[in-house]
């Protein structure tokens, strides 16, 4: 959460503008940034909101070789000017940013204010540059007292200080992610590697505990622990273009990327060795597959079919509930960590956990370079490219791809399931990229007259059986996300254990029913759900009843059902955030990547 970004190249402003307005994603309540200018003075300017809201501030504000800036999702103070990054020290030398939460903040601030220091904001993070500016007189190099300052700080941070006196900007990193990227034109440093993409090809990894020296002339990284010079790992990245991805509606454009996404990572996934060897799968005893929010509800399908053709102990686990459920992993365990960013930590915590247990860890992620792929043993890419719309649709879509092929190959190594079978599945994956496009092509006035009924509903149930239960919960949490109608999902069986005397006039129920043989007890539960005042909307392949109003689509193999189905679903969320006025791609409250536990 939050997102850093700095330069220093030829117009480090414009360029860390840049970066911050394609971060965005990551924390939108304030923004703001920190320049040195020529005459090496810090100049701040910030804002309550948008980036753009910065941008309009610095209009004519002259180029500048070194930047800072941040997107803040507020964790520590309320949403206000003062309380938006960087945070410049007292006596005017540092400007500091920083993503992710200081514990120890409390304890640090009444010292420092018993020395004297005034603070301006209620945050955590200023704490971290008035620490900063009381070690620097008692070092030479500011180098020491900036691993001095880091050592003091407890909890996680992926800070950067601009310092009026030098030429480098200086990097910290411990829990949260940190990047660098060098080019011929200029180095920079981002919170997200996906956005030094658009600068540069060459990006560094920045090592847990790390402090890193960035200058003109590139970087150095050192151990926050014991001061060693630590290699830098590098990694090669796709460049791209700015204007490509940066602007536009996020959600839809990604939505109607769906089959192109599905497509490449069906090749990718289909000629690369995502599973364990025979040997390691004969071993394996249980799987766990962990996620949060969207990657948990792919976990939820993965798991079901891992339990139906691999005949092996299987759960889906929420990740942020690892630590209080008693889960235990051992060396005959595998753990399959989903992510899309790679960045959420309380996946990142599990699964390092599992991994000290002795658990192999297996990362489903669509960022290559993102913290989880050092975190893994086996890192299986979803090809969805980047998504910038905080509710995740294309890159959901691929994930429960990239878990179907997974349980399928998993069963074939086994040989729980013949080839040929195997071969059959995958034949027919080739209609589900069109039968998504027709969904796109031709469900608009359907989708429009259903999302009309939704956004004026006072409540808005989701139900289903088996995968349509799980897609349920997806088409559930995408339509609360961004359009702030309240929503729940059930099991359809479980609405006569409580739910049912919730229907009434003026509540919507939306039925998922994809697979033939639960369509006769859905036919009773339309009943039931309308007998009572209710509404039923059913998203399916089938005829429905003649008192439900209907959703279909395309008659693929059941076993990509819950690829196709959530489609309607998250044109309805996105349909229903317009009517109401809603900023689909950026809901109140949420940022994109969740970095605090
Ligand atoms: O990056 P991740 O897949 O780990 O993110 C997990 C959740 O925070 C995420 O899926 C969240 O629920 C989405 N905003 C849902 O659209």
């Amino acid at each position: 959460m939050c997102g850093i970004f700095g330069a220093i190249c030829e117009d480090a402003l414009s360029d860390t503008l840049k970066g911050l307005k394609l971060l965005e994603y990551r924390g939108y309540d304030s923004a703001g940034v920190a320049i040195k200018t020529q005459h090496n003075q810090l100049q701040l300017t910030k804002r309550v909101g948008r980036v753009s809201n910065v941008i309009a501030a610095t209009q004519g504000l002259p180029k500048v070789q070194f930047a800072v800036g941040h997107t803040r999702w507020a964790t520590h103070g309320e949403v206000c000017e003062r309380n938006a990054h960087p945070f410049l020290s007292q006596d005017g030398r540092f400007a500091l940013v920083h993503n992710g939460i200081l514990d120890n903040y409390i304890q640090l601030r009444e010292q420092l204010t018993q020395k004297g220091v005034h603070f301006v904001s209620d945050t955590d993070s200023e704490v971290a540059v008035q620490l900063l500016m009381t070690k620097a007189p008692l070092y030479d190099d500011i180098k020491d007292a900036l691993t001095d300052t880091a050592r003091m700080l407890h909890g996680s941070f992926a800070i950067a200080v601009l310092d009026s006196n030098t030429d480098s900007l200086y990097l910290l990193r411990r829990g949260s992610p940190l990047y660098i990227g060098i080019s011929n034109s200029g180095n920079y440093l981002s919170s997200d590697v996906n956005t030094l993409r658009y600068f540069c090809s060459r990006v560094g990894v920045l090592e847990e505990n790390a402090f890193c020296e960035l200058n003109s002339k590139g970087a150095t990284q050192y151990s926050i622990d014991d001061g060693r010079v630590l290699p830098i790992h590098y990694i090669n990245v796709k460049t791209k273009q700015l204007d490509k991805d940066s602007q536009g509606d996020a959600m839809l454009s990604e939505i109607a990327e769906i089959p192109h996404a599905l497509q490449k990572t069906f090749d990718y996934l289909t000629t690369t060795a995502i599973c364990p060897d025979k040997s390691m799968a004969n071993n394996i005893r249980r799987i766990y597959l962990i996620g949060c929010g969207t990657a948990y509800h792919s976990c939820l399908i993965g798991a079901q079919y891992i339990r139906r053709f691999c005949n092996v102990t299987v759960e889906a686990v929420l990740a942020s509930e690892w630590w209080y459920s008693y889960y235990k992993a051992d060396s005959n365990t595998l753990v399959v960590a989903v992510t899309q960013s790679g960045e959420t930590a309380d996946t990142l915590n599990a699964a390092r956990e599992c991994k000290r247990q002795g658990a192999t860890v297996y990362a489903v992620t669509n960022v290559e370079g993102s913290t989880v792929t050092f975190v893994a043993d086996k890192v299986i890419l979803t090809q969805a490219d980047n998504e910038r719309a905080v509710a995740s649709t294309k890159a959901y879509a691929c994930q429960v791809l990239a878990l179907t092929i997974f349980a399928l190959q998993f069963a074939e190594t086994k040989g729980l399931i013949a080839s040929e079978q195997v071969a059959d599945y995958k034949a027919d994956f080739y209609a589900l990229p069109r039968a998504v496009g027709s969904v796109l092509a031709e469900g608009d006035k359907d989708i429009d007259r259903v999302a009309n009924k939704l956004s004026q509903s006072k409540a808005v149930y989701f139900i289903g059986r088996g995968t349509d239960y799980f897609t349920a919960r997806e088409g559930s949490l995408k339509l609360k996300e961004v359009s702030y109608i309240h929503s729940e999902a059930y099991a359809s069986g479980e609405l006569k254990h409580g739910t049912l005397a919730m229907m009434e006039k003026g509540v919507t129920v939306v039925g998922i029913a994809c697979d033939s043989e639960v369509m006769s007890r859905h036919k009773a539960t339309v009943s039931e759900i309308t007998s009572r005042g209710a509404d039923v909307i059913t998203v399916t392949p089938y005829c429905t009843p003649n008192e439900c109003d209907t959703l279909v689509i395309p008659i693929v193999n059941a076993i990509y059902y819950p690829i196709l189905s959530v489609v309607p679903l998250q044109l309805l969320a996105y349909k229903c955030a317009v009517l109401r006025g809603c900023d689909a791609d950026k809901p109140r409250n949420l940022a994109k990547s969740v970095t605090v536990e």
